[in-house]
C-alpha cells in the first residue's frame, strides 16, 4: 500500500493521508503512534496544545523509522503568538518531539481579536528560513486572514487546515487555495463522531456497493476531492481500516451524493467558529 502524496508550493511532498492525535491523551500517545507507525502511517499531525508531543516523539524515535520517510506537523499554540514567542514555542515543540525540524508547522487559528496572526506568521517564515520547519501553513484562517498575511509578508501558506468534512464543505476558503496555490488539509474528516456522516443515505449505499465501512467511504471522498487528511483513532483496528481505502474509487454520482450532504448554511460545522476563538 501506497499513499499517494501532495505537493505543497514549499516543493516537499506530504502523504495525503495520515494519523492525527488530537484528544489522545499524553500517557496514551506512545502507544498510539506506535501502532499508526506499525500500521504504515508515515504522516503524524500534532499540536503543542494536544500536550502530546512526548509520546509522538518516543514513538518515532522507538519505531527506527529514517527521518526523512517521515512527516511530522505540529502546532503554534494561540497564546504564542506575540513577539518573538513563536521562537520559543518551536524550539520546545521540537525537544519535546525530540526532532531537529518539523516538516510542517501551523499557526493554529488567527484569534482575529488579538490581532497577533500577522505576527506569526512572519515568525514561522523565520522559522522555516531557520531550517526548523521545512514547510509553514496555517489553520482555522478564513481568506480574510490570508489576504492579509499576503498582503504583508508575500508569502502564501503552503496549506490551511481546516474543518472539513461532507456535511461542511468551506467553499470561500477552498476557492482561496485553488487561486493561490495552497493545499487543504481537513480536520475533522469524520466530523469527529458529532455529526451523522455514517448513518447518511449517500454513505451507507456507497459503503454497501463497495463492501467498505461509512469511515472508510468518507475517507475516500476526502481524498478524491484533493485534500490533505489525519483520522485520528486510538484503536488499532479503526487504523488499519481508515488506511485501507486505496484498493477503490466512488463514482462521480457517489461523490455527488456525499457532496450533497451539506445542509449549505454552516450548520454542518461541529469545532469552533474561527472567528470565535480568541
Ligand atoms: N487544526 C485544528 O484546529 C484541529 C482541530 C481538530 C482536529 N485537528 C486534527 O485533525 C485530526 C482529525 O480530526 P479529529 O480527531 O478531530 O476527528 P475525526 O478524525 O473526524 O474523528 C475522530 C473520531 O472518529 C472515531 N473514528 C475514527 N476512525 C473511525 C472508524 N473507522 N469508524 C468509526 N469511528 C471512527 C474516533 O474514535 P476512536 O479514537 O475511539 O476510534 C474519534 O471519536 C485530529 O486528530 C488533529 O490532528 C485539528
Amino acid at each position: 500500500m501506497t499513499v499517494p502524496t501532495v505537493k505543497l508550493a514549499s516543493g516537499y511532498d506530504i502523504p495525503q493521508l495520515g494519523f492525527g492525535v488530537f484528544l489522545v491523551p499524553a500517557d496514551e500517545a506512545e502507544r498510539a503512534v506506535s501502532e499508526a507507525l506499525e500500521v504504515g502511517y508515515r504522516h503524524i499531525d500534532t499540536a503543542a496544545i494536544y500536550r502530546n508531543e512526548e509520546g509522538v516523539g518516543a514513538a518515532i524515535a522507538k519505531s527506527g523509522i529514517p527521518r526523512e520517510e517521515l512527516f511530522v506537523t505540529t502546532k503554534l499554540w494561540n497564546d504564542r503568538q506575540s513577539g518573538e514567542q513563536p521562537h520559543d514555542a518551536i524550539r520546545e515543540s521540537l525537544d519535546k518531539l525530540g526532532l531537529e525540524y518539523v516538516d510542517l508547522y501551523l499557526t493554529h487559528w488567527p484569534t482575529p481579536q488579538k490581532d497577533t496572526y500577522v505576527n506569526a506568521w512572519e515568525k514561522l517564515i523565520e522559522i522555516r528560513d531557520a531550517g526548523l520547519s521545512r514547510s509553514i501553513g496555517v489553520s482555522n484562517h478564513l481568506p480574510e486572514h490570508l489576504d492579509r498575511l499576503v498582503a504583508e509578508t508575500g508569502v502564501v501558506p503552503s496549506v490551511d487546515q481546516i474543518e472539513l468534512h461532507p456535511a461542511l464543505h468551506q467553499a470561500d476558503v477552498l476557492a482561496w487555495a485553488e487561486a493561490n496555490g495552497m493545499k487543504i488539509e481537513a480536520w475533522g474528516p469524520l466530523g469527529q463522531g458529532k455529526y451523522p456522516l455514517f448513518e447518511n443515505p449517500a454513505v451507507a449505499a456507497a459503503a454497501e456497493a463497495h463492501g467498505k465501512s461509512p469511515a472508510q467511504i468518507v475517507i475516500r471522498w476526502h481524498l478524491q476531492r484533493g485534500f490533505i487528511v489525519f483520522p485520528k483513532s486510538v484503536r488499532r483496528e479503526r487504523m488499519e481500516q481508515n488506511l485501507d481505502v486505496f484498493d477503490f474509487e466512488l463514482t462521480a454520482d457517489e461523490i455527488a451524493g456525499i457532496d450533497a450532504i451539506d445542509p449549505g448554511d454552516g450548520s454542518g460545522r461541529v469545532g469552533s467558529h474561527p472567528l470565535e476563538v480568541n
